[in-house]
């Protein structure tokens, strides 16, 4: 085992299974709709690749990238946008997919800047969340596992930019960022 993992907490084994479970779901509910998936950059970013060859409906794909972590473990409650969408989402299905919900500061400035672009929907689908760190409310629409409050890496998600590309998800050790 790697020395930075205190335990793993989700095989990718698990993660494909729950993966293919969650583009089901997608699949079903958006026949016949404009979906445009919309990854949250960096962390989204494997989950999503996963992801969208399992929706079995036509889509469209897009990225957006803000910051409210910097290089702490702790969210700032500041986001910025760093990176906009390339094409207009007015009319259209967005699904957002993210790869951890926290404080859920990032979702809810996300929401309400995507919503006032004119969409016709717009759901939320994440591969992890922490209910227990939960800040301000979010409607989850696509939710793969509920984890503990520890701090996790793995399957796009860094610790300081580093470990995102570890097929598993696993628990830091604490000595490695305290
Ligand atoms: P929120 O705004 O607090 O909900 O933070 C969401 C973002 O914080 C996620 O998209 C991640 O980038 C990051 N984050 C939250 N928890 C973790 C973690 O355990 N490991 C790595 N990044 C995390
Ligand atoms: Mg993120």
């Amino acid at each position: 085992m790697k020395d930075y993992i205190k335990k793993i907490l989700i095989t990718s084994e698990e993660i494909e299974s729950k993966v293919k479970e969650l583009a089901n779901g997608i699949t079903n509910d958006y026949k016949d709709k404009d979906l445009v998936v919309i990854g949250v950059l960096k962390g989204a970013a494997v989950f999503m690749s996963d992801l969208i060859k399992y929706i079995d409906v036509p889509l469209t794909m897009d990225f957006i990238a803000v910051s409210s972590y910097g290089r702490s473990t702790e969210s700032s409650g500041v986001v910025k946008m760093i990176k906009d969408l390339e094409e207009s989402i007015e009319g259209k299905d967005v699904l957002i997919v993210e790869d951890i919900i926290d404080t859920g500061l990032t979702l809810s400035y996300l929401i309400e800047n995507l919503k006032s672009r004119g969409p016709r929907s717009v759901r939320i689908c994440t591969l992890l969340d922490k209910p227990e760190r939960r800040k301000v409310d979010v409607k989850v629409d696509y939710m793969g596992f509920k984890i503990p409050d520890e701090f996790v890496v793995g399957y796009g998600i860094d610790f300081a930019e580093n470990y995102r590309n570890s097929p598993f998800i696993s628990v830091v050790k604490e000595e490695c960022y305290k």
